[in-house]
């Protein structure tokens, strides 16, 4: 134990070093498994290490609140559904800002009740007490308003994503002036805590940063989630590495800022693939900015478009040397994610080279369509970026767009006047023939029409996604070709 505390900044070093890794690996599919056991090492050596230096610790209680953790994270993570995985990281980091904001609390009793014994009784138990420092108390006042907007702002995220009632959205002209209210007043309250260490400042401020969380996330609508919940991610960083100044603990700051900036970078990356700006998400119609567009929105005008079988469509491509499969949005709704495998493998024993296009956006929450890829066992070289394959498609035979609108949109590129105009699509419409699977002639996140249905190459094949691909596959192993 006392070599564990001699060297606690050895141990420190390493985990952080693990967590870099783990980010590293968490970049691709591939390394993602390696990524993820990088990061429980690291995350084991920094909470072995915290308790082997914590002074007096209360270790009945650190083992329970450990256990009970663990127990919940176990079971958690063997029961939630891959749709819930948005809502359910959106309670995780609800749990960081609470923890931020319990320990900036707990700081400061402690400190109180260390100045109320007085300098004389400390001294005489050998208690080694400096009363906060300002740049103390400014720790705290940034890891407590920070974890208590990001708490009360994530459990709004959750309630919205998983549809409860209690999470309605809010809208109204009163809705900026009275964010812009609590937020200087709480900065206000902020500012006295930290220049006078006033107690009554430090709750009003707390409470204050609890209300604001709420009624600034509650106006976002459902589907800017996402971006939200990338962006809570980061501030629940950002909070524990306040806390972890509050605590001294290096390994705190080091985690809490690669979480604070890597979920900054993912939201921006998540913003320029929509095509829209972090303010436009956050502050939707206000300060100029236009909210995202909403179904139905789309143009009423009656247009002529193509339709085949799944027959037809399982014939032609088997009869292709190169298909490219783009999933979307539908492929996740309709579970077909196996049997899209499955008929990948099939066509590829007909000698077909197959590959999937995944658009950075594609589906409801980041990287929806490698997980759900992954869950099906395809194999990583067969799965490729938007930035790798867009070049390919002019010399494309197939192109299967199953359950994908928005991400393959033409008016993104020629369209100066589309809402979504100037985002990066995957250049679906420059294959030699085009097959679409969808329900309807419905139109996707973005509200709007889509030429590529009504493409002269294009064939839309209509039914649920995984009722489609299986009669596809039928066909193709009818065909015997
Ligand atoms: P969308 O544009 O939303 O289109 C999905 C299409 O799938 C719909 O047009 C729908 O048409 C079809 N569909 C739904 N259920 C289906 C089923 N069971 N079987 C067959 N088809 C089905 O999807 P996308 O192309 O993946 O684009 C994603 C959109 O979401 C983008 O606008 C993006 O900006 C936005 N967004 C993404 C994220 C992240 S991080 N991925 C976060 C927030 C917003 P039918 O109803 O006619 O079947």
């Amino acid at each position: 134990m006392e070599m564990i505390r001699e060297y606690a900044d050895w141990f420190y070093l390493i985990g952080a070093v693990l967590f870099i890794l783990t980010l590293r690996g968490l970049s691709g599919p591939k390394t993602a498994i390696q990524g993820n056991r990088y990061g429980m090492i690291a995350m084991a050596i920094a909470v072995l290490t915290t308790f082997f230096v914590a002074d007096n610790p209360v270790v009945w209680m650190i083992v329970g609140a450990m256990v009970a953790g663990a127990v919940v994270g176990i079971v958690r993570a063997r029961t939630v559904p891959m749709t819930q995985m948005p809502e359910t990281v959106a309670l995780m980091h609800s749990l960081v800002g609470l923890a931020a904001v319990l320990i900036a609390i707990a700081a400061i009793i402690h400190n109180n009740k260390l100045i109320e014994l007085g300098p004389d009784l400390l001294a005489a138990n050998g208690v080694n007490f400096h009363e906060m420092s300002r740049v103390h108390l400014f720790e705290l006042f940034v890891g407590c308003f920070v974890g208590a907007i990001t708490f009360t702002a994530s459990v709004f995220a959750y309630g919205k994503l998983a549809a409860k009632k209690w999470a309605k959205t809010i809208s109204g002209a009163w809705v900026k002036p009275v964010q812009a209210i609590i937020f200087i007043a709480m900065l206000v309250f902020g500012f006295m805590f930290f220049s006078t260490g006033n107690m009554t400042a430090f709750w009003a401020m707390t409470a204050l940063a609890l209300v604001f969380g709420w009624v600034w996330i509650a106006p976002v609508g459902g589907g800017d989630m996402p971006v939200v919940v990338s962006l809570l991610n980061s501030f629940s960083g950002w909070a524990a590495a306040g806390i972890g100044f509050t605590l001294e603990n290096n390994m705190l700051i080091v985690a809490g800022s690669l979480v604070g900036s890597s979920g900054a970078i993912l939201s921006y990356i998540m913003c320029k693939a929509m095509n829209r700006s972090i303010i436009n998400v956050l502050f939707g119609g206000a300060m100029g900015g236009t909210a995202a567009p909403t179904a139905g929105a789309g143009e009423q005008v009656q247009r002529n478009h193509r339709s085949g079988s799944a027959d037809d469509a399982g014939f032609l491509m088997s009869n292709a040397d190169s298909v490219v499969i783009v999933p979307g949005y539908g492929m996740a709704q309709g579970r077909a994610q196996n049997a899209v495998k499955e008929l990948a493998n099939i066509l590829k024993e007909q000698g077909v080279t197959v590959r999937f296009a995944i658009h950075p956006v594609a589906g409801r929450m980041p990287g929806h369509m490698n997980v759900l890829l992954a869950e099906a066992d395809v194999p990583y070289e067969d799965i490729l970026e938007m930035d790798e394959i867009n070049s390919d498609f002019p010399a494309t035979d197939v192109v299967l767009v199953i359950g994908a609108n928005d991400v393959v949109n033409p008016a993104a590129k020629d369209d100066p006047t589309s809402p979504i105009y100037g985002m990066p699509i995957l250049e679906a419409h420059k294959a030699r023939t085009i097959m679409v699977i969808k329900r309807s002639m419905a139109t996707g996140y973005a509200g709007l029409d889509n030429d590529l249905f009504y493409n002269d190459k294009t064939m839309m094949i209509f039914g649920d996604a995984k009722k489609v691909v299986e009669d596809m596959t039928k066909a193709i192993n009818g065909t015997g070709h």
